[in-house]
């Protein structure tokens, strides 16, 4: 397997196996043995099964005891920290319905936990297709070697699908999401060398909220029982269908209810919630937007900090490939459930663009997660309604907050910039602490220290309208190649 220096090399989870991440596409060491008997099963279920994605692959090599498959790179790679509750769910569902497809002819998975599973919009694919082996092959496994109480198909979910998905979607069921997600994070698979505890759970969730800790563990106990019945039934009669379906029902009973947050109904509370077609209840910021955003040559959109996304699903709709964030878990949950009903093409994530998710290693070594910066971006960015919450609410340097707004940008910023003089920050000051601290460290916070630093770094600007009119939008086209910034920019 050749490696270029742009290529990101991510630590394999096996013996002998190797994941080679490039440009636009991912070459795949794998076992030899259980990938000859189960391609033709996969190349079955992928002609007639499309409740089950799987990525595409294409043998390039073979030796004696391997083969590499080249498969199609994702557009977006995103980690299971960064999902909404929704998208946990859908993950978990496929390996229900992917083991259910694989069981009956006496296949299984030898991994199943979440980052098995990438999002292409708002479909979960599943990428580790290596995980699929003949049953047989899982008494080889050293990882299952001291789990004989169990049968090893069972031990196999016991082991990742439990801590990795079913605890999890208790969390997010009981209102602790971020817990959720900041124990993915913390506990991501062989990170570190051992799983996470209900101990851990409870030392990120603040007092005032372990009353739906304790929700969360009631929950998670009767799904062990469950779990636990459904592993003798399989021990007992052998059917690893029945297995799968059983699983599955305990997958349902942790479906999420849609959260709301004092975020979730922002552009119903603004009078913006109008479809995507112009007309005359449009403002300035709307209207001025689908006309940026509509030029050929944005392909990918990134919106930072999309709220439930309406600016989102305009680009979607202008057939653009979207990649939408926020911090607030609920507006994403809603976002993932408008654009899967509307079948838009966006991968809607959780993220705080003051945190930045960095690389994560291997408890050995080697890269497992990629830093967000290396896999957020898009041709054009969008960073709507930010800034002043980053400026004069969370206090970062104006010249700071612009270069983060601006470095996944590959061709065009569009940047809205919201004067002292608005409204939100007269009526709001709650929403701006640092600004209400100290009003005069904000002197500099102007249009004018805006346009010049970003001159500073390399972009083109013109001002544009926004809506009321104390904002702008500050259209920013790249002055020089995203190639040939110097390191620092
Ligand atoms: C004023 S709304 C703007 C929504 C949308 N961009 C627009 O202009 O219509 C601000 C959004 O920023 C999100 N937000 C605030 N701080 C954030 C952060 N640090 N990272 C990501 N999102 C953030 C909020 O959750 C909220 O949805």
């Amino acid at each position: 397997m050749k490696i270029s220096s742009v290529d990101i090399e991510i630590a394999a989870g096996e013996p002998g196996g190797r994941l080679i991440i490039a440009a636009d596409h991912v070459l795949r060491r794998i076992d030899r043995t259980p990938w000859r008997e189960v391609e033709p099963l996969l190349a079955h279920i992928v002609t007639t099964d499309h409740s089950i994605s799987l990525v595409g692959w294409q043998q390039v090599s073979a030796d004696a005891e391997s083969v590499t498959l080249r498969h199609p790179r994702l557009r977006q790679i995103a980690y299971p920290h960064e999902w909404c509750a929704e998208m946990l769910l859908e993950a978990a569902r496929l390996h229900c319905r992917l083991l259910a497809a694989i069981a009956p002819c006496g296949f299984t998975l030898k991994d199943a936990h979440p980052w098995n599973v990438l999002f292409d919009g708002i479909r979960p694919v599943f990428v580790d297709i290596g995980s699929v082996v003949p049953v047989g092959t899982l008494s080889k496994l050293d990882y299952l070697r001291y789990r004989p109480r169990r049968p090893l198909a069972a031990a196999v979910f016991h082991l990742m699908f439990l801590p990795f998905f079913v605890c999890p979607l208790a969390f997010h069921q009981a209102g602790l999401g971020n817990t959720a997600r900041q124990v993915l994070w913390a506990y991501a698979l062989n990170s570190t060398h051992r799983l996470p505890r209900l101990t851990d759970y409870l030392s990120m969730v603040p007092p005032r909220h372990w009353h739906r800790f304790a929700r969360a563990v009631l929950t998670m106990r009767q799904a062990n029982r469950k779990f636990n019945k459904v592993a003798a039934a399989l021990a007992r009669d052998g059917s690893l269908s029945q297995f799968a379906a059983g699983l599955s029902s305990i997958v349902e009973s942790l479906a999420p209810l849609p959260a709301s947050s004092a975020y979730t109904s922002y552009y119903a509370a603004k009078g913006e919630e109008h479809d995507f077609d112009i007309t005359e209840s449009w403002n300035a910021k709307q209207i001025n937007v689908k006309s940026l955003l509509a030029i050929p040559e944005i392909v990918t959109v990134l919106d930072i900090a999309c709220n439930t996304g309406w600016y989102a699903r305009l680009a979607a709709r202008l057939g653009k490939r979207v990649t939408a964030v926020d911090v607030d878990a609920a507006c994403i949950g809603a976002l993932y459930r408008t654009a899967t009903d509307e079948s838009e093409d966006i991968v809607p994530l959780v993220a705080n663009i003051l945190a930045p998710s960095p690389a994560r290693h291997h408890y050995n070594g080697g890269l497992l997660l990629i830093d967000s910066s290396q896999r957020l971006g898009g041709d054009a960015v969008l960073a709507l309604g930010i800034l002043h919450h980053l400026v004069l609410g969370s206090g970062m340097a104006l010249r700071d907050a612009l270069r983060r707004l601006a470095a996944p940008a590959k061709r065009l910023l569009i940047v809205e910039f919201v004067a002292l003089e608005d409204s939100v920050v007269v009526d709001e000051p709650g929403f701006f602490a640092a600004f209400s601290r100290n009003r005069e460290d904000f002197a500099g916070y102007s249009l004018q220290e805006a346009c010049a630093a970003l001159d500073v770094n390399h972009w083109d600007v013109k001002l544009m309208p926004s809506y009321p009119s104390t904002r702008t939008l500050l259209v920013c086209s790249r002055r020089v190649p995203i190639a040939r910034l110097p390191a620092n920019s």
